[in-house]
């Protein structure tokens, strides 16, 4: 497994990661929050337009996950004012999945952390996302809190915030 992983700026890079979110996003959430609510979604945090966004005026940063060259998932991360990294995106394509490939995308995370001077690194889940909650228990990361974010469109999104101390 050679695991590649790479921060994306603009084009044609970040086009290919919202081509591939909106994949991962019905996939995984389609059944979760019903179709309105991941089209609303996709469209407001992984359109093209809304990760420009987000790059520019709210300093994430988007990354790329490439095994033997494929792109089969990506990242997006923010530093916040205080100790802690919001790990804010971390899907891989279901077809890469069960293979190591989110331990070391995780780990490639910590580092960043590290490098930056971040103590913690912390991030959403929905309640109902079993998967990713066990994938982050195995890891280290504990619930924190729960929130309830009204997102508009008459959606709001229900989360477990977990953390780990890096
Ligand atoms: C979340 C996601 C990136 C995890 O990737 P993955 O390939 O499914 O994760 P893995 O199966 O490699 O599991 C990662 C680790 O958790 C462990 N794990 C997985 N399921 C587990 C379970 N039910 N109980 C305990 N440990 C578990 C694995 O053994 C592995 O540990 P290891 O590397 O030490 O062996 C991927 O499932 C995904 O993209 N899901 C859809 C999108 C999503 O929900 N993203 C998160 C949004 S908050």
């Amino acid at each position: 497994m050679s695991v590649e992983i790479t921060k994306v700026k603009y084009y044609p890079e970040l086009r290919e990661i919202a081509v591939l979110a909106d994949e991962i996003w019905h996939e995984c959430y389609g059944e979760l929050l019903g179709q309105g609510q991941v089209d609303y979604m996709v469209e407001k945090f992984q359109s093209l337009d809304a990760m420009t966004e987000q790059i520019e005026f709210q300093k994430y940063t988007y990354l790329s996950v490439c095994e033997n060259g494929e792109l089969c998932g990506y990242l997006g991360i923010k530093p916040e004012d205080d100790d802690r990294l919001f790990l804010s995106k971390f899907y891989l394509h279901k077809d890469y999945r069960g293979r190591g490939i989110a331990t070391a995308m995780m780990n490639y995370i910590f580092d960043e952390a590290r490098k930056i001077g971040k103590k913690r690194v912390y991030l959403t889940v929905n309640k109902h996302n079993d998967h990713a909650i066990d994938v982050y228990k195995k890891i280290g990361f504990v619930v924190t809190d729960t929130a309830v974010t009204d997102i508009g469109g008459g959606y709001v999104m229900d989360d477990f915030i977990m953390e780990y101390i890096v």
